[in-house]
């Protein structure tokens, strides 16, 4: 079993996700790797059976160019994504028909009710669905303690976590995380 973990991310929070969720698919007997979206592949091979998107929230919703900018006003070292985000990404990508895919976000720390509206783990969803995906389970949201990060305790454990988890759902064989 083979699965892909594509990431955008400014300040680090979303590539440290996507590593932590690499690591948990790895750990459950699924070999994994997290790329980042501008130099990931537009058409995934075959021999792919998992596919994880993910990026920051911007503005209640994916990143775009302004957003981007802003970021990188913000930030004091290079922006991790420098190129092309992940709504771009979703724009000119190729999937198997059906592949099974998932969609998670980062975004800041909000009371449970605006985190329960969803933003661009929805997007991406319908970008993934769209490209003729089938959703695996529920998108998952990580959590940011400010605009730049750190991630909030616990976050990358999280992450780490839900990694195995789907790796038992794609396997069918249920793992327990070691993080
Ligand atoms: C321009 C900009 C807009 C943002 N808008 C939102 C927002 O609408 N909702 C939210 O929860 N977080 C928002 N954030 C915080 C980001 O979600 C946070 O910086 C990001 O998840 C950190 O991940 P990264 O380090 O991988 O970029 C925004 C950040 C920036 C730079």
């Amino acid at each position: 079993m083979r699965a892909v973990v594509i990431y955008e991310s400014m300040f680090g929070d979303n590539q440290q996700v996507a590593r932590a969720i690499a690591a948990g698919l790895i750990e459950a007997g699924v070999a994994a790797e997290a790329i980042e979206v501008g130099t990931a592949p537009t058409a995934l091979g075959s021999d792919v059976d998992l596919l994880v998107v993910g990026s920051p929230n911007h503005a209640w919703s994916m990143p775009r160019p302004n957003t981007r900018e802003s970021a990188e006003a913000k930030a004091d070292t290079p922006l991790v994504s420098q190129g092309i985000g992940v709504r771009e990404w979703l724009g000119s990508a190729s999937l198997t028909p059906g592949l099974p895919t998932v969609a998670y976000d980062t975004r800041g720390s909000h009371p449970k009710a605006v985190v329960a509206m969803d933003h661009a783990s929805k997007s991406i969803e319908k970008g993934l669905a769209k490209l003729g995906g089938t959703r695996l389970v529920p998108a998952e949201h990580f959590r940011v303690a400010g605009m730049e990060g750190p991630l909030e305790p616990g976050e990358a454990e999280r992450a780490h976590a839900w990694g195995v988890t789907l790796a038992g759902l794609l396997t069918g064989r249920p793992g327990r995380s070691q993080a």
